[in-house]
């Protein structure tokens, strides 16, 4: 488990700085249009008992909450994350709705068949055990339960060298195949009704996120220092790169539960 390296990318002034570079309550890169497309494609509906894997500062849950009134639980590895998710719940009177909780998407502490919809963004690349994962949601979904996330792929042939630093500059481990979660999702009885390439897409917004970096410049620099800068600017370059290559790129998936 990277678990030091999550909480070091995503410690309280990590996440703050993600967030600027990507947008409002988001970590990922899709952002809130990407979640109101899970919704519409999951039917997510106010009724639901939704769950939010990897829920980073809350935009997804927020969002949903905000939007239909279903109740979501978010969950994230990163207690930074969890606490700040859930003061801006709070601040936004919408904690009858949607809580926080702190863990390891392999590892739920939640009981069987608790939600009727889990969603994921951009979360599970980072998990290295994908299979432990999705029998982990495979356990907390509902009979007939819907899911669906997004999620960054390897699209292209990497070499060794090339994949550790995308791993290291993503905190990856094991990027999913546009094939792989396939195999893993039929083993734990999902069914996959939707698969879409969002590659174009997330390499569209990762241009639009170098722009971003590049007009925070001076601000990051007077605020933490110009390495700090320098290596923000190293380590996005090399995810770029990836795309540009297309050796990276984006998917999302929707699967039921049988
Ligand atoms: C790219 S961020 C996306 C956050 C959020 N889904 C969003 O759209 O803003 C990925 C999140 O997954 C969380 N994460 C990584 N590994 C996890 C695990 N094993 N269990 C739970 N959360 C995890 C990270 O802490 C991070 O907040």
């Amino acid at each position: 488990m990277n678990i030091d390296a999550l909480n070091r990318n995503y410690s309280k002034i990590g996440s703050g700085l993600i967030e600027k570079m990507y947008s409002e309550d988001f970590l990922s890169l899709g952002g809130r249009a990407s979640t109101d497309i899970l919704a519409r494609e999951a039917a997510i509906t106010q009724d639901s008992r939704v769950l939010d894997v990897g829920c980073g500062l809350g935009g997804g849950s927020l969002h949903l909450a905000n939007t239909i009134h279903c109740h979501v639980m978010g969950l994230d590895i990163v207690q930074s994350n969890v606490d700040e998710a859930t003061v801006r719940a709070k601040s936004r009177a919408l904690d009858h709705l949607v809580s926080f909780h702190q863990g390891d998407a392999t590892a739920m502490p939640f009981a069987d068949g608790t939600f009727d919809i889990i969603i994921s963004q951009d979360a599970w690349c980072h998990v290295p055990d994908k299979d432990r994962l999705v029998a982990d949601c495979a356990r907390v979904i509902a009979p007939g339960g819907t899911l669906a996330f997004t999620d960054w792929l390897q699209i292209g042939e990497m070499t060794a060298a090339e994949s550790a630093a995308v791993d290291g500059a993503l905190v990856a481990a094991n990027i999913a195949t546009p094939d792989s979660y396939g195999g893993l999702l039929g083993k734990h009885g999902f069914t996959i009704s939707q698969q879409y390439d969002t590659s174009a897409d997330y390499q569209e917004q990762y241009r639009a996120i170098m722009v971003r970096l590049e007009s925070m410049k001076d601000d990051i620099s007077e605020t933490y220092s110009p390495r700090v800068y320098g290596v923000m600017q190293d380590t996005n370059a090399i995810i770029q790169r990836a795309f540009e290559e297309k050796k990276l790129g984006g998917g999302r998936i929707i699967a039921r539960k049988t």
